[in-house]
């Protein structure tokens, strides 16, 4: 038996990743620029075990069968398809209707314990490229702070572009409903491409948005990242709109949110906000604001609960039990 254990955290997408290069790759149509949290995680276990003739999963200690063919296809690309069946253990401190992607900071843990228990030496970009093929946003999750993921046709390069403490961040979270998503990202970006008049611009534009973000947080300029970040968030958006059938996230408390933020950023209150493939809306602003954006979002008709964290590490083994 060989057994690793590692943990990573979610990540919130400001330049986003919507739209495929390639489905059967699972490669992205265009580059995406990210920050890492912190306090959040998933934590796998993963133990390759020759007793047993079929792989387990168990998150937060129920067994999961429905999720087990997509973490058994990416056990077999990190390990190999000859590999001895595995028992994987989840366990996650935030709740799933959180609206953070939970894939994502679940296969880049799944990723490292996975190559650390069947004794593999792959470096991070290795393992950020395996962790993408289960869910492109998780090969974010790998590294810390502020991530670039950059595609090429057959590819992808990830990497750290700031560190956590560099330029530190708060995140908040305001959840405004609960219960799984009407469409999975998946199905409703092959919709976008199959049907959107504006999904080749979106694309088209996604190079000069990056650059633009990069430049912002490389200079540390929060109103530029801030402007490009919510036009990149309303863009994708706006090509979910104008799908068909469209395909709609939010909510009306999502939409108070977002005159929230409006209303705080009118009184000089440097926050921004971004909203992914759910009702949840993400303010992002420096830790001195904090207090300032929380209790304004929590005052926000149809917020349920609030969560907030600042910028993190990428995914890291750990010491095994
Ligand atoms: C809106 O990474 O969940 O959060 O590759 O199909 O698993 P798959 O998609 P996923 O999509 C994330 C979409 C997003 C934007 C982002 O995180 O960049």
């Amino acid at each position: 038996m060989s057994t690793a254990s590692a943990i990573a955290r979610p990540n919130i997408a400001l330049i986003k990743y919507w739209g495929k290069a390639d489905v059967e790759e699972n490669l992205p149509a265009s580059g995406s620029l990210s920050v890492t949290l912190d306090t959040l995680y998933t934590q796998m276990r993963v133990q390759f075990d020759e007793e047993l003739t079929d792989d387990r999963l168990i998150v937060n200690g129920e067994a999961m069968p429905h999720m087990l063919a997509r973490v058994g296809r990416c056990l077999d690309r990190v390990v190999g398809t000859g590999r001895r069946r595995a028992r994987v253990d989840s366990t996650g401190n935030f709740p799933i209707a959180a609206g953070l992607a939970s894939s994502a900071s679940a296969f880049a843990a799944l990723v490292v314990a996975a190559s650390a228990a069947a004794g593999e030496t792959a470096d991070q970009l290795q393992l950020a490229r395996q962790a993408g093929r289960a869910s492109g946003s998780a090969a974010r999750s790998l590294y810390g702070g502020f991530v670039e993921l950059s595609a090429s046709a057959t590819s992808i390069d990830v990497r750290s572009i700031l560190g956590p403490e560099e330029w530190p961040m708060t995140v908040i979270v305001a959840v405004t409903a609960s219960g799984p998503k009407p469409v999975s990202s998946g199905d409703a970006m092959r919709q976008s491409a199959d049907t959107s008049p504006f999904y080749g611009r979106w694309i088209d534009e996604q190079d000069h948005d990056l650059a633009v973000a990069r430049e912002a947080v490389l200079k540390r300029d929060f109103r530029a990242l801030a402007a490009v970040a919510e036009h990149n968030c309303l863009k994708m958006h706006s090509v979910m709109w104008s799908s068909r059938p469209a395909i709609v996230y939010w909510n009306s408390a999502t939409v108070a949110c977002m005159e929230t933020i409006r209303v705080l950023q009118k009184k000089g209150v440097p926050v921004f906000f971004t909203i992914d493939a759910g009702p949840q809306l993400k303010a992002v602003c420096p830790p001195d604001a904090a207090d300032t954006v929380a209790d304004a979002l929590r005052a926000t008709a149809g917020v349920q609960d609030i969560l907030r964290t600042g910028l993190g590490q990428g995914a890291e083994l750990l010491a095994d039990a």
